[in-house]
């Protein structure tokens, strides 16, 4: 089975995502033991999505959250390159339209969307501040940005743990619910590697976003990212 390395390469990451499609969502649940749903449902208030609004949630996978912001009465796109992960949640009747699509050459045209949307996905692409910049591309002027993401715990006893004891353990956890446990190292590696919450904000407004905001969960473990295009 595949398994991704730290140099993120597209037919890896993708490759490893087809091989997980099946159990993704089971092991993601037991895996943060129940917190996606809460993290999900704070991604959703963060959007404050309108009827009406056109939203490209990217990286969707399964298209868990995409069909969550749907209630909202707003048209949401569900885009991701691993045709495993769309395929199963068409199979387990997640009914909106979804896309194949590579983060970083977005198959849309410039301004296309209100709002853009990634939970869980950003730290996989393999260059971040080139992905944000195309997420701008094909947001018009003014629409919005959320990102829900792994993050780095700022307090440093709580860091020291989280880093030192908690990350290795992932894998040991994702073993018995997933098809393919070798591609939960992969995770563990990836979220030990990515930037706090200040250092992506700083990467945001690079890539071109203004009005950068962001809120911890869960002692940062997960952080919540807003932005605007100007
Ligand atoms: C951890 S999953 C998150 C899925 C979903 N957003 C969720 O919250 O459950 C990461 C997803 O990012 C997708 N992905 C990674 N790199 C991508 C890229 N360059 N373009 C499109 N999708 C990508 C993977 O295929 C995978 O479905």
């Amino acid at each position: 089975m595949v398994r991704a390395g730290l140099d993120k390469k597209p037919r890896e990451v993708a490759e490893m995502f087809d091989g997980v499609a099946r159990g993704y969502d089971r092991a993601n649940s037991v895996m943060t033991v129940g917190f996606d749903r809460r993290w999900r449902i704070k991604t959703a208030r963060a959007l404050d999505l309108k009827p009406g609004e056109r939203v490209l949630d990217l990286a969707a996978g399964t298209a868990i959250s995409t069909v969550e912001y749907t209630g909202s009465g707003a048209w949401c796109v569900a885009a991701d390159f691993s045709l495993g992960m769309l395929e199963r949640g068409k199979e387990i009747g997640r009914d909106v339209p979804m896309v194949a699509a590579d983060a970083m050459r977005l198959p849309f045209a410039d301004n296309a969307f209100d709002v853009v949307t990634v939970t869980f996905g950003l730290r996989n692409f393999v260059d971040t501040e080139a992905s944000l910049r195309e997420m701008a591309r094909v947001v018009r002027s003014g629409g919005r940005m959320v990102i829900c993401e792994v993050s780095q715990p700022q307090f440093r006893p709580f860091r020291f743990l989280y880093q030192r004891l908690g990350l290795p353990v992932l894998p040991l956890l994702a073993r018995p619910v997933s098809s393919n446990p070798e591609a939960y190292r992969y995770l563990a590696e990836s979220m030990g590697a990515w930037p706090g919450q200040r250092e992506l904000a700083e990467i945001i407004s690079r890539a071109g976003w203004t009005e950068v905001a962001w809120r911890p969960l869960n002692l940062g473990v997960v952080a919540l990212h807003r932005a605007v295009k100007p």
